[in-house]
Parts: structure tokens; sequence; C-alpha cells
């Protein structure tokens, strides 16, 4: 896919991603590159499944205008079999880096009635702010649970603050 390469503007731009995945026994789950202990149900998934880490990428490259993961990373492709989510995050930073942006805070929120996520949320929150190099104040992740309606489900959310590097 093609992407305009005209200059982009303005100074703050904003970003805006989702994921969802399919839950199921005998997967592992992992959000924001922390491995989820004692989930009942992880994510079938192409890559690792990483629903908050494909979220968060998906909110960069929207903010700039650079399409989504699928575009670099297609789920029909074996090459990207099983891969690190991390990996995805790191070059779609770079990619929005190249576009002479980068990011200032995220907010993301996860659904998913179970396990309680609440306990992890620091520790997501560190994870996702090192792969982006910022703190964990400029990290703001919330859960929700479906309420029942989606038991089999994981969704997140992802809004992103971009601004211009500067020369
Ligand atoms: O979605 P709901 O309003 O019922 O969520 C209530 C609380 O449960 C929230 O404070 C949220 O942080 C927490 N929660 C959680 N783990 C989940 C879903 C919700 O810790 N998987
Ligand atoms: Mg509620």
């Amino acid at each position: 896919m093609v992407f305009s390469s005209e200059p982009i503007g303005p100074v703050v731009r904003v970003g805006y991603g989702e994921d969802a995945h399919r839950l199921a026994a005998g997967h592992s789950l992992i959000l924001g590159g922390i491995s989820v202990p004692d989930a009942a149900l992880g994510t079938v998934a192409h890559s690792d499944g990483d629903a908050v880490l494909h979220a968060v990428a998906d909110a960069l490259l929207s903010g700039v205008a650079l399409g989504d993961i699928g575009d670099y990373f297609p789920d029909t492709d074996p090459l990207w079999a099983g891969l690190d989510s991390r990996a995805i995050l790191g070059r779609v930073l770079e990619l929005v880096r190249e576009r002479g942006y980068t990011p200032v805070n995220i907010a993301l929120v996860v659904t998913m009635d179970k396990p309680r996520l609440g306990p992890l949320r620091a520790q997501i929150a560190r994870n996702v702010a090192a792969l982006l190099g910022l703190s964990e104040s400029e990290v703001g992740v919330s859960f929700k649970t479906s309420e029942g309606l989606a038991p089999a489900h994981v969704q997140t959310r992802v809004t992103a603050l971009l601004t211009q590097l500067q020369d």
C-alpha cells in the first residue's frame, strides 16, 4: 500500500486504534507485553495475540495517517506467525518518527471479563511506556468488563497524542 508522502501538520495530532481477539482455553494471554498469570482463556491469534500492543500500534499509525498494522504485518503472511508484538510496535514507532512525530501520551481501555486485570495495571503501563520511550504517567490504563456479554473476547481501544519532533 502506498501512503501519501506530503508534509503533514499540525504540531499535535490524535490517533485511535482498536483490536479484538477471540479467547479460548489452551492459549496464552499477553497484554501490553505482559504474560497474564493464571488466565483460563488466552488469545487465538496469528501473532502472539497481544491486543494491547496491536491497538497501540494502530493508534500511532492512524495519528500520522499511515494505515494500520495489517498493511505492514499481514496476518496471511507466514513470516509473521507467532510474531512478538513488541517488534511490531518497534517498527511502527520508527515509521511514526520517520513521519516527524513522536507519542506524548496514550490512553488505553481493555474490555475483558476475566481475569481481574487491576493488579497488572502498573506493570502494563510501565511496559507499554518503556516500549514507547514514555514514562509510566504518560500511559493511562483502564479495564472494563463486558458485563458478561462477551466472555470469550478481549477488546482494546487506544487513543494517542502525537507531537512533531523538534529538529
Ligand atoms: O466494567 P466494570 O465497570 O464492571 O469494571 C469494574 C472494575 O473492575 C473497574 O475498576 C476495572 O478496573 C476492574 N476490572 C478489572 N479487570 C477486568 C475488568 C474490570 O480489574 N478484567
Ligand atoms: Mg461498568
